[in-house]
């Protein structure tokens, strides 16, 4: 895997395709994936649960681009969605319903309906009236739902805030003792079948420590249920591990994470989920950019690039750190502090503050590391700047798996307001 560099270095190549030639043929801001590093990540984390029955489901969310879904679907990946929008995309993608799993806080009617006629392995059940919801709409549709409970195990992630969601004051999962309500009376869901547990503590999870104690309250629920008669079939242990985006910063390996697991479900016969998103994508990303202009204000430099916070949300909404480098040789280039801010009409809209950079012009490209998660896919028009494109890259050669979004697209669903209708 081709690991984030320190901005001295030179960069100028990514899964072997020269990022300066990318920029110039498809234009900027640019999102680049590295399929290489892609593989690596789903291969290293494969070998890590062998022996194990488990199987990875890829949290759709953070990056839905068709390529990358269908080259994880090559792998042997299955999908975590949580829209029925998500649904379609893990299918047209190639993933078999039999590997989808389906989580979220608020499903509509309409996305229960499509899930189950697609045939998905399993509902992560968040709500007594999702699992009533679900009930409904499999007996209208003479089939029988497969159902686990999501547990809210109460457990700091000890992550950011916005992405943190396994305390008890969070919307997400139920607690065990609700949960094991639902197990006593799930003679009462007809139609649904209730034989699985379901966590996700938290995203960027940097310390395995409340992993292993969310992961000890589920193993002792398990065991409770068993001892109660109830069967459990699947035991999804969620997404979260956390990625390095920084220098000094320390992430869990696989192995260690694995480790982990094997440790608290020993002896749990059924199967094994795994929902990472982040840990897969993340470094295999970048966001390509060039350089408008330096501006240097009374207080501080700025560096303006044409990629915006709509194009990458993460610094806006986080204050996420992402290392940038400037593109090419940069021996003997001075150093500067810039703060690294794109053009949309926010403060907010800053990458960095206070960066230390080689020296950069107008015309200069530089690459946001560590974006191939939640980046394209967080994106939005705002200032109705179009969607950027996307590229997957692999030995020497890249296809355009996404491509720019044209005025004309980002307004096509608009009209005017001629005609009437009386509500
Ligand atoms: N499973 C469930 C039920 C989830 O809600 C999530 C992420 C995942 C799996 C995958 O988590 P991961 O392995 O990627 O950490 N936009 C934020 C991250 C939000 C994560 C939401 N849920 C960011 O840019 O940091």
């Amino acid at each position: 895997l081709e690991q984030a560099m320190p901005p001295e270095a030179g960069f100028s190549t990514f899964a072997g395709v020269e990022l300066a030639a990318l920029g110039e043929r498809e234009g900027t801001p640019l999102y680049v994936y590295s399929a290489p590093a892609i593989r690596a990540r789903v291969r290293a984390l494969q070998a890590a649960l062998h022996g194990l029955d488990a199987g990875i489901c890829y949290a759709v969310k953070a990056n839905g681009n068709g390529a990358v879904l269908r080259l994880l679907a090559g792998e042997g990946a299955g999908a975590d969605i949580v829209s029925g929008g998500e649904l379609q995309r893990a299918l047209r993608a190639g993933i078999p319903a039999e590997r989808i799993v389906f989580s979220g806080v608020g499903k509509s009617d309409a996305e229960i309906a499509m899930a189950l006629r697609a045939g998905i392995a399993r509902f992560n059940v968040e709500s007594g009236a999702e699992l009533d919801a679900i009930q409904r709409i499999a007996a209208r549709n003479h089939a029988v739902a497969r159902a686990s409970v999501r547990i809210n195990p109460d457990v700091d992630a000890r992550t950011h805030a916005k992405i943190s969601t396994g305390k008890a004051e969070n919307k997400f999962g139920v607690s065990i003792a609700e949960a094991r309500g639902w197990f006593d009376a799930k003679a009462q869901w007809t139609n649904v079948r209730l034989d699985g547990l379901h966590m996700h503590i938290g995203s960027q999870l940097l310390s395995l420590d409340p992993v292993r104690e969310a992961l000890r309250r589920m193993a002792a629920f398990w065991r409770d249920l068993e001892a109660a008669g109830h069967a459990i079939a699947s035991i999804d242990v969620g997404g979260g591990l956390g990625v390095r985006y920084r220098e000094g910063e320390q992430a869990p390996d696989a192995g260690e994470y694995v480790a982990a697991i094997r440790e608290a479900l020993a002896g749990f016969k059924g199967r094994i989920l795994v929902e990472p998103g982040r840990w897969l994508v993340a470094e295999a990303g970048l966001l390509l950019s060039r350089v408008l202009l330096e501006k240097q204000g009374d207080a501080r430099r700025f560096l303006v690039l044409d990629a915006a916070m709509n194009d990458l949300l993460r610094p806006s909404l986080y204050e996420a750190w992402h290392d940038i480098v400037r593109i090419g040789d940069n021996a003997g280039r001075e150093r500067i502090g810039y703060d690294v801010v794109g053009p949309v009409c926010e403060t907010g809209d800053t990458f960095a503050s206070a960066r230390a950079l080689p020296r950069c012009r107008a015309g200069d490209l530089v690459a946001i590391l560590g974006a191939g998660a939640y980046g394209a896919s967080m994106a939005s028009t705002y200032n109705s700047r179009p969607l950027a494109a996307e590229v997957l890259v692999d030995d020497g050669r890249y296809a355009l798996v996404r491509k720019r979004q044209t005025f004309d697209e980002m307004i096509a669903g608009e009209r005017p307001a001629t005609d009437w209708i009386t509500a």
